[in-house]
């Protein structure tokens, strides 16, 4: 079942630290999706994240820390550019994957030799994992607070509905709001001379060439490739509502239909979403397929935004989401 807690206070988040330490599960909010965190290293712990979420063993987890001075102890080699794109994007939608330590066990890394590190911002995060490190704790790994191959969860509600079944008594979930960026992490492979991008998200390959006055790895991949590099994760990454979804195709009578505000309804369809730029368009997507299923409608049309950036990060997500079922 689990415990919900709003308005978290730093007493409610040093008892969720100290819940944390004591091998229970906490879902907290994050800037890109909802987490369902674990002291990472605990392998009984871990193995809860992985049991609750119905998830193969070998997928590694991200691992979350409060500040850059709690990355050393994690890795045992980073470059210059990832230094500096630490410094210019965390806390923030990132994810670098690094040469691990031996902190960063097998259970944690799915037995890679590279362990993937997130700051995320969002206060309640911070606030959680700080908490964490206070008492000892040397980070949290946490996946999307989602079951398998399912949409990832952006709001405390939406995590409940994910996970209520399977949660225990003892394990508990942050309420912080709905997530501002709405898609998971840009995961960047730090691990070569050139970074590599293993996922797209809100930190654009423009942001990280920008940063590092480095062309990036992978610059021509296309998002359907990426997938086969690295991320074993990307088999989880179904990122499916119940409904059948279709792309950039014209919807039938009574399907749901998700556009750019500047796109009108077709005649007999469901609008769940209207977005009015490519950022709304990633903030809503994930509640917006939500509430197809809600409406329990069989299929979802959407209009993929076009262009770079964060409009491709969205079209990954959505290429997965219509192979999904
Ligand atoms: O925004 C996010 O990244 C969210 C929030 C909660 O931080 N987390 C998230 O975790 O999306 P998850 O487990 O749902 O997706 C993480 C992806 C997986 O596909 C996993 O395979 C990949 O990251 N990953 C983690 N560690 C890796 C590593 N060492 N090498 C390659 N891929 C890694
Ligand atoms: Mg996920």
């Amino acid at each position: 079942m689990g415990q919900f807690l709003s308005n978290c206070s730093i007493d409610s988040l040093a008892s969720a630290a100290q819940a944390l330490k004591e091998g229970s599960l906490v879902a907290f909010p994050t800037e890109t999706v909802y987490g369902l965190g674990a002291d990472a290293t605990s392998a009984s712990a871990v193995a809860r994240i992985y049991e609750v979420k119905g998830r193969p063993a070998d997928h590694p987890l991200i691992v979350h820390i409060a500040d850059l001075k709690y990355l050393e102890q994690w890795i045992s080699d980073i470059p210059e550019y990832a230094i500096e794109l630490a410094r210019a994007f965390w806390p923030g939608p990132m994810t670098l994957v690094l040469k691990r330590s031996d902190l960063a066990k097998d259970f944690v890394t799915g037995n890679q030799n590279t362990v993937g590190i997130r700051i995320p911002n969002n206060s309640l995060a911070l606030g959680l994992l700080e908490a964490f490190h206070k008492i000892g704790g040397a980070g949290v790994a946490a996946p999307s607070a989602n079951r398998f191959g399912q949409v990832s969860p952006t709001t405390a509600a939406a995590v409940k509905e994910e996970l209520e079944n399977y949660l225990a008594e003892s394990d508990l979930v942050l309420d912080g709001g709905p997530s501002e960026v709405g898609l998971e992490s840009t995961i960047i492979d730090c691990t070569s001379s050139l970074p590599r991008i293993l996922r797209p998200g809100a930190i654009t390959t423009a942001m990280i060439e920008d940063v590092t006055g480095l062309s990036l790895a992978n610059e021509s991949l296309q998002s359907s490739d990426y997938a086969e590099i690295r991320v074993s994760g990307s088999l989880e990454n179904h990122y499916s509502p119940k409904a059948r979804v279709f792309l950039d195709q014209e919807p039938v009578i009574g399907s749901g239909f998700i556009a750019l505000e500047s796109t009108p309804t077709p005649e007999g369809v469901i609008r769940l979403a209207a977005p009015k730029t490519v950022e709304d368009f990633a903030r809503i997507l994930y509640e917006s397929l939500r509430e197809g299923d809600h409406q329990k409608l069989d299929s979802i049309y959407i209009e993929q935004p076009t262009g770079d950036g964060l409009a491709l990060a969205i079209r990954d997500r959505l290429g997965r989401s219509a192979k999904g079922r």
